[in-house]
Protein backbone atom coordinates (compact mmCIF):
# COMPACT_ATOMS: atom_id res chain seq x y z
CA UNK A 1 0.00 0.00 0.00
CA UNK A 2 1.69 3.29 -0.73
CA UNK A 3 2.27 5.42 2.31
CA UNK A 4 -0.42 8.91 2.22
CA UNK A 5 1.83 11.93 1.53
CA UNK A 6 1.79 14.48 4.13
CA UNK A 7 -0.25 16.95 3.51
CA UNK A 8 1.64 20.56 3.69
CA UNK A 9 0.04 22.47 6.43
CA UNK A 10 -1.29 26.32 5.92
CA UNK A 11 0.69 28.10 8.03
CA UNK A 12 -0.42 31.82 6.54
CA UNK A 13 -4.02 32.00 5.47
CA UNK A 14 -5.81 35.48 4.07
CA UNK A 15 -9.15 35.73 2.88
CA UNK A 16 -10.63 38.93 1.23
CA UNK A 17 -8.66 40.55 3.31
CA UNK A 18 -8.61 44.71 2.22
CA UNK A 19 -6.78 47.44 3.88
CA UNK A 20 -8.07 50.78 3.32
CA UNK A 21 -5.91 53.71 4.96
CA UNK A 22 -8.38 57.23 5.90
CA UNK A 23 -6.47 60.34 5.97
CA UNK A 24 -8.86 63.34 6.10
CA UNK A 25 -10.73 63.30 3.33
CA UNK A 26 -9.01 60.75 0.99
CA UNK A 27 -9.88 56.87 1.68
CA UNK A 28 -6.70 55.07 0.01
CA UNK A 29 -7.62 51.23 -0.83
CA UNK A 30 -4.13 49.64 -0.49
CA UNK A 31 -5.32 45.98 -0.25
CA UNK A 32 -8.35 45.11 -2.59
CA UNK A 33 -9.08 41.26 -2.13
CA UNK A 34 -6.73 39.29 -1.33
CA UNK A 35 -6.84 35.81 -0.87
CA UNK A 36 -3.52 33.86 -0.11
CA UNK A 37 -2.04 30.75 1.39
CA UNK A 38 1.29 30.27 2.07
CA UNK A 39 2.92 26.31 3.41
CA UNK A 40 5.20 25.95 5.95
CA UNK A 41 8.83 25.91 4.75
CA UNK A 42 7.77 28.08 1.83
CA UNK A 43 10.05 30.70 0.36
CA UNK A 44 8.30 33.18 -1.16
CA UNK A 45 8.88 36.43 -2.78
CA UNK A 46 6.33 39.69 -3.37
CA UNK A 47 6.67 42.08 -6.03
CA UNK A 48 5.05 44.48 -7.66
CA UNK A 49 4.96 48.32 -8.59
CA UNK A 50 5.32 51.06 -6.06
CA UNK A 51 2.51 51.55 -3.62
CA UNK A 52 0.10 48.75 -5.03
CA UNK A 53 0.31 47.25 -1.33
CA UNK A 54 3.42 45.30 -0.75
CA UNK A 55 4.50 46.55 2.67
CA UNK A 56 0.87 46.91 3.57
CA UNK A 57 0.62 43.01 2.90
CA UNK A 58 3.36 42.36 4.35
CA UNK A 59 2.97 44.34 7.98
CA UNK A 60 -0.59 42.66 7.94
CA UNK A 61 0.39 38.91 7.58
CA UNK A 62 3.60 39.93 10.18
CA UNK A 63 0.61 40.85 12.82
CA UNK A 64 2.12 44.88 12.53
CA UNK A 65 -1.57 46.16 11.70
CA UNK A 66 -5.14 44.92 11.17
CA UNK A 67 -6.85 44.68 7.98
CA UNK A 68 -9.95 46.49 7.99
CA UNK A 69 -12.11 43.23 6.73
CA UNK A 70 -11.37 39.74 5.83
CA UNK A 71 -9.85 36.89 7.78
CA UNK A 72 -6.36 36.03 8.45
CA UNK A 73 -5.03 32.84 10.30
CA UNK A 74 -2.21 32.73 11.40
CA UNK A 75 -0.78 29.26 12.51
CA UNK A 76 -4.71 28.80 12.51
CA UNK A 77 -4.83 31.21 14.91
CA UNK A 78 -7.71 34.61 13.95
CA UNK A 79 -5.97 36.83 13.99
CA UNK A 80 -8.75 39.89 13.96
CA UNK A 81 -10.15 38.76 17.59
CA UNK A 82 -6.72 39.34 19.34
CA UNK A 83 -6.08 41.86 21.28
CA UNK A 84 -3.25 44.37 21.24
CA UNK A 85 -1.45 42.11 23.87
CA UNK A 86 -2.11 39.35 22.59
CA UNK A 87 -1.08 40.02 18.94
CA UNK A 88 2.04 41.11 20.04
CA UNK A 89 2.52 38.00 21.84
CA UNK A 90 2.08 36.08 18.34
CA UNK A 91 4.71 38.61 16.88
CA UNK A 92 7.31 38.03 19.19
CA UNK A 93 6.84 34.41 19.25
CA UNK A 94 6.26 33.39 15.56
CA UNK A 95 7.60 35.93 13.51
CA UNK A 96 10.65 37.54 12.70
CA UNK A 97 11.04 40.81 10.99
CA UNK A 98 13.51 42.66 8.57
CA UNK A 99 13.31 45.79 7.45
CA UNK A 100 14.56 47.73 4.21
CA UNK A 101 16.20 50.26 6.36
CA UNK A 102 17.65 47.47 9.16
CA UNK A 103 16.27 49.39 12.12
CA UNK A 104 19.26 49.49 14.48
CA UNK A 105 19.58 51.31 17.14
CA UNK A 106 22.52 53.81 16.72
CA UNK A 107 24.61 53.67 20.04
CA UNK A 108 23.89 49.60 20.41
CA UNK A 109 26.58 46.91 19.48
CA UNK A 110 25.76 44.10 17.19
CA UNK A 111 25.50 41.49 20.08
CA UNK A 112 23.14 43.80 21.96
CA UNK A 113 20.92 44.34 19.44
CA UNK A 114 20.44 40.77 18.84
CA UNK A 115 20.65 39.95 22.61
CA UNK A 116 17.09 42.43 22.75
CA UNK A 117 14.39 40.22 21.56
CA UNK A 118 15.34 37.83 23.79
CA UNK A 119 15.24 39.88 26.73
CA UNK A 120 11.61 40.72 26.15
CA UNK A 121 10.57 37.08 25.84
CA UNK A 122 13.15 36.49 29.43
CA UNK A 123 15.18 34.04 27.27
CA UNK A 124 18.17 32.22 29.41
CA UNK A 125 21.41 32.13 28.26
CA UNK A 126 20.90 34.99 25.97
CA UNK A 127 24.62 36.32 25.39
CA UNK A 128 25.70 32.78 23.57
CA UNK A 129 22.09 32.64 21.56
CA UNK A 130 22.84 36.17 20.23
CA UNK A 131 26.60 35.36 19.79
CA UNK A 132 25.73 32.00 17.34
CA UNK A 133 22.60 34.10 15.78
CA UNK A 134 25.57 36.35 14.94
CA UNK A 135 27.90 33.66 13.74
CA UNK A 136 24.94 32.01 11.74
CA UNK A 137 25.38 35.40 9.41
CA UNK A 138 29.41 35.47 8.92
CA UNK A 139 29.27 38.23 12.01
CA UNK A 140 31.35 36.62 14.75
CA UNK A 141 34.18 38.99 14.27
CA UNK A 142 31.67 42.15 14.46
CA UNK A 143 29.97 41.16 18.00
CA UNK A 144 30.91 44.26 19.84
CA UNK A 145 30.77 47.39 16.75
CA UNK A 146 28.19 49.72 16.49
CA UNK A 147 26.06 50.18 13.29
CA UNK A 148 28.25 53.30 12.01
CA UNK A 149 31.23 50.08 12.53
CA UNK A 150 29.57 48.33 10.20
CA UNK A 151 28.77 48.18 6.50
CA UNK A 152 25.16 48.21 4.81
CA UNK A 153 25.55 44.30 4.29
CA UNK A 154 26.81 43.58 7.58
CA UNK A 155 24.36 46.10 8.93
CA UNK A 156 21.80 43.97 7.35
CA UNK A 157 22.71 40.87 8.30
CA UNK A 158 22.23 42.33 12.43
CA UNK A 159 19.13 42.42 11.91
CA UNK A 160 18.95 39.37 9.94
CA UNK A 161 20.41 37.60 13.23
CA UNK A 162 18.22 39.74 15.38
CA UNK A 163 15.11 38.40 13.24
CA UNK A 164 16.21 34.65 13.61
CA UNK A 165 17.05 34.59 17.10
CA UNK A 166 14.31 33.53 18.76
CA UNK A 167 13.78 31.01 16.37
CA UNK A 168 10.55 32.19 14.63
CA UNK A 169 8.81 30.22 12.30
CA UNK A 170 8.19 32.81 9.96
CA UNK A 171 10.32 35.83 8.57
CA UNK A 172 9.56 38.54 7.06
CA UNK A 173 11.28 40.89 5.19
CA UNK A 174 10.86 43.59 3.29
CA UNK A 175 13.26 44.55 0.49
CA UNK A 176 15.84 43.13 2.24
CA UNK A 177 18.78 43.74 -0.29
CA UNK A 178 17.25 46.83 -1.50
CA UNK A 179 19.98 49.09 -0.15
CA UNK A 180 22.70 46.45 -0.65
CA UNK A 181 25.58 46.06 -3.65
CA UNK A 182 24.88 43.13 -5.24
CA UNK A 183 27.62 40.71 -3.87
CA UNK A 184 25.88 41.71 0.08
CA UNK A 185 22.40 41.18 -1.43
CA UNK A 186 24.33 38.06 -2.62
CA UNK A 187 25.05 36.73 0.34
CA UNK A 188 21.54 37.81 2.58
CA UNK A 189 20.31 35.89 -0.13
CA UNK A 190 22.94 33.06 0.88
CA UNK A 191 21.40 32.82 4.55
CA UNK A 192 17.88 33.37 3.42
CA UNK A 193 18.05 29.60 1.69
CA UNK A 194 20.02 28.05 4.17
CA UNK A 195 17.63 28.86 6.34
CA UNK A 196 14.96 27.93 4.98
CA UNK A 197 16.28 24.76 3.72
CA UNK A 198 17.98 23.70 6.72
CA UNK A 199 15.95 24.97 9.51
CA UNK A 200 12.50 24.89 7.41
CA UNK A 201 11.63 28.87 8.17
CA UNK A 202 9.05 29.90 6.13
CA UNK A 203 10.28 33.29 4.66
CA UNK A 204 8.32 36.02 3.08
CA UNK A 205 10.06 38.87 0.89
CA UNK A 206 8.98 41.62 -0.65
CA UNK A 207 11.04 42.93 -3.44
CA UNK A 208 11.30 45.09 -6.69
CA UNK A 209 14.36 43.31 -7.54
CA UNK A 210 12.90 39.71 -10.32
CA UNK A 211 16.55 38.63 -9.93
CA UNK A 212 16.19 38.72 -6.60
CA UNK A 213 12.74 36.65 -6.66
CA UNK A 214 14.19 34.05 -8.71
CA UNK A 215 16.27 32.79 -5.65
CA UNK A 216 12.62 32.11 -4.26
CA UNK A 217 9.82 29.37 -4.56
CA UNK A 218 7.08 31.23 -5.55
CA UNK A 219 6.73 35.12 -7.05
CA UNK A 220 3.04 36.66 -5.69
CA UNK A 221 2.64 39.61 -7.70
CA UNK A 222 0.36 43.06 -6.68
CA UNK A 223 -1.19 45.51 -8.26
CA UNK A 224 -3.40 48.47 -7.05
CA UNK A 225 -3.74 46.51 -3.96
CA UNK A 226 -5.29 43.24 -6.13
CA UNK A 227 -2.58 39.81 -6.89
CA UNK A 228 -2.43 39.64 -10.26
CA UNK A 229 -0.55 36.85 -10.49
CA UNK A 230 1.15 33.67 -8.06
CA UNK A 231 3.78 31.24 -9.73
CA UNK A 232 6.29 28.69 -8.78
CA UNK A 233 9.64 29.44 -9.90
CA UNK A 234 11.04 26.66 -11.76
CA UNK A 235 14.30 25.83 -10.64
CA UNK A 236 15.45 28.51 -8.47
CA UNK A 237 18.31 30.05 -8.41
CA UNK A 238 20.95 29.01 -5.71
CA UNK A 239 22.59 32.07 -4.30
CA UNK A 240 25.85 32.85 -5.47
CA UNK A 241 25.72 30.17 -8.87
CA UNK A 242 24.45 32.70 -11.17
CA UNK A 243 25.21 36.40 -12.60
CA UNK A 244 23.15 38.80 -14.01
CA UNK A 245 24.10 38.61 -17.77
CA UNK A 246 23.19 42.56 -17.86
CA UNK A 247 21.18 45.15 -16.35
CA UNK A 248 19.45 45.64 -19.82
CA UNK A 249 18.57 41.78 -20.67
CA UNK A 250 16.98 42.46 -17.06
CA UNK A 251 14.84 44.80 -18.07
CA UNK A 252 13.11 41.98 -20.52
CA UNK A 253 11.79 40.31 -18.21
CA UNK A 254 13.42 38.06 -15.56
CA UNK A 255 10.58 36.21 -14.26
CA UNK A 256 8.76 34.30 -17.13
CA UNK A 257 12.46 33.95 -19.31
CA UNK A 258 15.57 33.46 -17.07
CA UNK A 259 18.13 35.82 -18.78
CA UNK A 260 21.17 34.85 -16.40
CA UNK A 261 24.18 33.28 -17.44
CA UNK A 262 25.63 30.21 -15.58
CA UNK A 263 28.91 31.09 -13.93
CA UNK A 264 30.47 27.96 -15.08
CA UNK A 265 29.73 29.12 -18.50
CA UNK A 266 31.07 32.45 -17.84
CA UNK A 267 34.00 31.02 -16.62
CA UNK A 268 34.93 28.31 -19.82
N1 LIG B 1 -0.03 54.79 6.82
C1 LIG B 1 -0.59 55.09 5.65
N2 LIG B 1 -1.54 56.05 5.55
C2 LIG B 1 -2.13 56.34 4.37
N3 LIG B 1 -1.86 55.72 3.20
C3 LIG B 1 -0.92 54.76 3.23
C4 LIG B 1 -0.23 54.40 4.43
N4 LIG B 1 0.65 53.42 4.15
C5 LIG B 1 0.51 53.18 2.84
N5 LIG B 1 -0.42 53.99 2.27
C6 LIG B 1 -0.85 53.98 0.86
O1 LIG B 1 -1.24 52.66 0.53
C7 LIG B 1 -0.76 52.27 -0.74
C8 LIG B 1 0.10 51.01 -0.62
O2 LIG B 1 1.27 51.34 0.10
P1 LIG B 1 2.44 50.30 0.39
O3 LIG B 1 3.38 50.94 1.32
O4 LIG B 1 1.84 49.01 0.82
O5 LIG B 1 3.06 50.13 -1.07
P2 LIG B 1 4.33 49.29 -1.56
O6 LIG B 1 3.85 48.34 -2.60
O7 LIG B 1 5.04 48.73 -0.38
O8 LIG B 1 5.21 50.42 -2.27
P3 LIG B 1 6.83 50.61 -2.32
O9 LIG B 1 7.33 49.67 -3.35
O10 LIG B 1 6.96 52.04 -2.76
O11 LIG B 1 7.38 50.36 -0.94
C9 LIG B 1 -0.02 53.47 -1.29
O12 LIG B 1 -0.86 54.15 -2.18
C10 LIG B 1 0.28 54.32 -0.08
O13 LIG B 1 0.29 55.68 -0.40
MG1 LIG C 1 6.91 49.17 0.53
Amino acid sequence: MLAKQPQREVVLDLRNITKTYSTGTLDVQALRSVSLSIHRGEFVSIMGPSGSGKSTLLHILGALDQPTSGEYYLDGVDVAKLNARQLAAVRNRKIGFVFQSFNLLKRTSAVRQVELPLIYARVRNRLSQARSALESVGLRARLHHLPSELSGGQQQRVAIARAVVSAPAIILADEPTGNLDSSSGIEVLKIFQEMNREKGMTLIIVTHDPFVARHTDRIIMLRDGNIVADQAVRNPIQAGSVERTSELSQLDDGITEPSFVKRQELNE
